[in-house]
């Protein structure tokens, strides 16, 4: 076991990952999991190097033999659901060829699909009889039993507009990601090292300044890299000793915090009462208030409007607890129906 801490606010292990999170890692102990397992397809001897020729590529890139890859994925799948927190969330990187097998593994444990996200990437490789492949696949996953971090004005404000006065936020949160790889011609870098656009995105989406991310599948430190520069804690495992030995004085380098200020600020606060739940009462206060607004403007829209900036909630959450409250009172007359009608002006 070569464990290094030294100089970092993160503790990282050159171990293999499913052996090295039982040993280090205890139940419920990580908020978010960040991760890009080797994908299976070349290799056929566990533990094989890769000796790519590209001068800038770290030699020390451990494959898993594909005939290996549904039992050790669902093994490192288990040890990710041990460790996350009850409400933390998982986020797996993975190509098309061994999909099924992450899949499989996420579906024997009991963690909650969020999102199937499509990150479209440049520098696809070029093939003249077929498509060419230019996407990877995110799993986003939640461990039940907790509250999880979704932070969903983070970037944008609730009212910030695109050009085409489409919503900024909407647009930021939908799944289907454009994010170039980056090309960063003379550094050393790690096969697919993953950008920090996109982990920096799914860090502020999905947890907070100092909360434990963990990434299984270490390579060039990107994920820790990020997560440190964002102010949270960092920890991980990689196999590779060449990997290892290069990227932890790089890691050591991050200043904590660093990146934060490089952020983009949403413009416009969030609803003040956003994300806190709802009680019984304020429900049915809200319910009241509603029948009275649409009473008087005879329009839906107006109605969750006001009552959205009276209670300080966003309007779609009001919305939700409307629909609630109208299947509970089972409301089906004509009347009704009009006031709960999708494009009630
Ligand atoms: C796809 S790469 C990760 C790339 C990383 N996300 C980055 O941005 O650089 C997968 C990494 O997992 C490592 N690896 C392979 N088997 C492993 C195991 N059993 N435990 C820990 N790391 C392993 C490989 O050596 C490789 O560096």
């Amino acid at each position: 076991m070569n464990k290094e801490a030294a100089n970092s606010p993160g503790e990282f292990f050159n171990e293999d990952c499913i052996e090295g999170s039982r040993r280090h890692l205890p139940d419920n102990s990580v908020d978010l999991i960040i991760t890009d397992p080797p994908y299976g397809i070349q290799g056929d001897t566990l533990h094989k190097h890769y000796n790519r020729k590209e001068e800038f590529v770290l030699d020390g890139y451990v494959e898993v033999p594909a005939a290996q890859y549904a039992e050790f994925s669902a093994k490192w799948i288990e040890q990710a659901e041990r460790v996350l927190r009850p409400g933390g969330s998982i986020y797996i990187v993975s190509g098309y060829t061994n999909l099924i097998h992450i899949l499989e593994g996420l579906r024997a444990t009991r963690l909650e699909e969020v999102n199937h996200i499509i990150w479209k990437y440049n520098f696809g490789v070029y093939t003249s009889r077929k498509y060419i492949s230019s996407h990877y696949h995110i799993l986003y996953y939640v461990k039940p039993g907790g509250r999880s971090t979704f932070n969903t004005h983070c970037r944008y404000g609730a009212s910030e507009k695109t050009e085409g006065n489409g919503s900024l936020n909407y647009q930021d949160r939908e799944d289907v990601w454009v994010i170039n790889r980056e090309y960063k011609p003379g550094r050393t870098k790690n096969k697919n090292e993953l950008p920090l656009e996109l982990l920096i995105k799914i860090l502020q989406y999905s947890s907070n300044p100092g909360d434990l991310v963990c990434d299984f599948f270490l390579g060039s430190f990107s994920t820790a890299k990020a997560a440190i520069g964002l102010g949270r804690r960092a920890t991980g495992f990689e196999i590779s000793p060449t990997a290892f030995n290069y990227q932890i004085q790089q890691v050591a380098k991050v200043i904590p915090g660093s990146l934060l200020e490089s952020l983009r600020k949403p413009l416009g606060s969030p609803p003040k009462n956003q994300g806190k739940p709802w009680s019984a009462e304020e429900k049915e206060q809200m319910w009241q208030r509603y029948l009275l607004l649409f009473g008087k403007y005879r329009s839906k829209k107006k109605a969750l409007a006001e009552i959205s900036d009276e209670i300080g909630r966003g309007r779609w959450s009001v919305e939700k607890v409307l629909v609630e409250m109208r299947d509970r009172r089972k409301c089906s007359s004509s009347v009704g129906q009009d006031m709960f009608s999708e494009n009630g002006q």
